[in-house]
C-alpha cells in the first residue's frame, strides 16, 4: 500500500517559522513520500522480474532507507511542533532531569547536538529496555539511528529547515524551535 504524504498547513503562522519556509518543507517532505513509493514499488518489480541479484537492486535497497527516513523524520517533526509546554511534574520531566542531572542539562545537550556542523536531525530517543533517554545525532536521514529505541522529539537541522528565516544562525532557528516544541505529542510518544 502507497504512503500518503500527511498535510500540516496548520502549522503555517507558527512563531519564527515564516509561511514560504514552512511551504517549502511540505514540498520537501512530499518529495520523500513520491520517492518512498517509487524506490518500493521498482524493488517489487525487479524483484518479479529476477532482478534481485544486481547491483542497481542493490543501490535501490541502501536508497530505500534514506528516503523512508526522509519521509517519516519529517512526520515526526512536524507533529512535534505547537507549542505547547511541558509538564513540568510528569513522568518525562522527571526521566530527563534524573538522565541528565536537570533539565537544563538535557536541553544543552540537546542544544550542542543540534548545533554541530553536518546536516541531519536531532532526536530524543527513549531505550524501551531500561527507560533510558539519549539524544542522539542522525547524520542525513539513516545514520546513527539506535536500533528499537522510541524516538520522542525530533529537530530537523538540515540548512532546508532555518536558512531561509535565519541565515547560517542555526542557534537562533534552535531558539524558534524550543519556542514551539509541542511537548503534549513528545509525551504521549512516551511508552
Ligand atoms: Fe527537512
Amino acid at each position: 500500500m502507497a504512503y500518503t504524504a500527511k498535510d500540516y498547513s496548520a502549522l503555517i503562522g507558527l512563531p519564527g517559522f515564516s509561511e514560504t519556509l514552512l511551504k517549502n518543507h511540505f514540498t520537501l517532505y512530499q518529495g520523500y513520500v513520491t520517492n518512498t513509493n517509487k524506490v518500493l514499488d521498482t524493488l517489487d518489480a525487479m524483484l518479479k522480474d529476477g532482478r534481485a541479484g544486481t547491483p542497481e537492486y542493490a543501490e535501490l535497497k541502501r536508497r530505500l532507507g534514506w528516503e523512508f527516513d526522509g519521509m517519516r523524520l519529517h512526520e515526526f517533526y512536524f507533529e512535534n511542533l505547537g507549542a505547547r509546554s511541558l509538564n513540568q511534574g510528569g513522568a518525562l520531566a522527571k526521566r530527563l532531569a534524573a538522565d541528565f542531572g536537570s533539565y537544563e542539562n538535557w536541553e544543552k545537550d540537546f542544544k550542542a547536538t543540534g548545533a554541530m556542523r553536518g546536516i541531519g536531525w536531532t532526536v530524543l530517543y527513549q531505550d524501551p529496555t531500561n527507560g533510558k533517554l539519549v539524544n542522539f545525532w542522525i547524520n542525513e536521514h539513516d545514520a546513527s539511528h539506535p536500533a528499537g529505541c522510541t524516538p520522542l522529539l525530533i529537530m530537523d537541522v538540515f540548512e532546508h529547515a532555518f536558512m531561509i528565516d535565519y541565515g547560517l544562525k542555526r542557534a537562533d532557528y534552535i531558539t524558534a524551535f524550543f519556542n514551539n516544541i509541542n511537548w503534549n505529542t513528545v509525551e504521549g510518544r512516551v511508552k
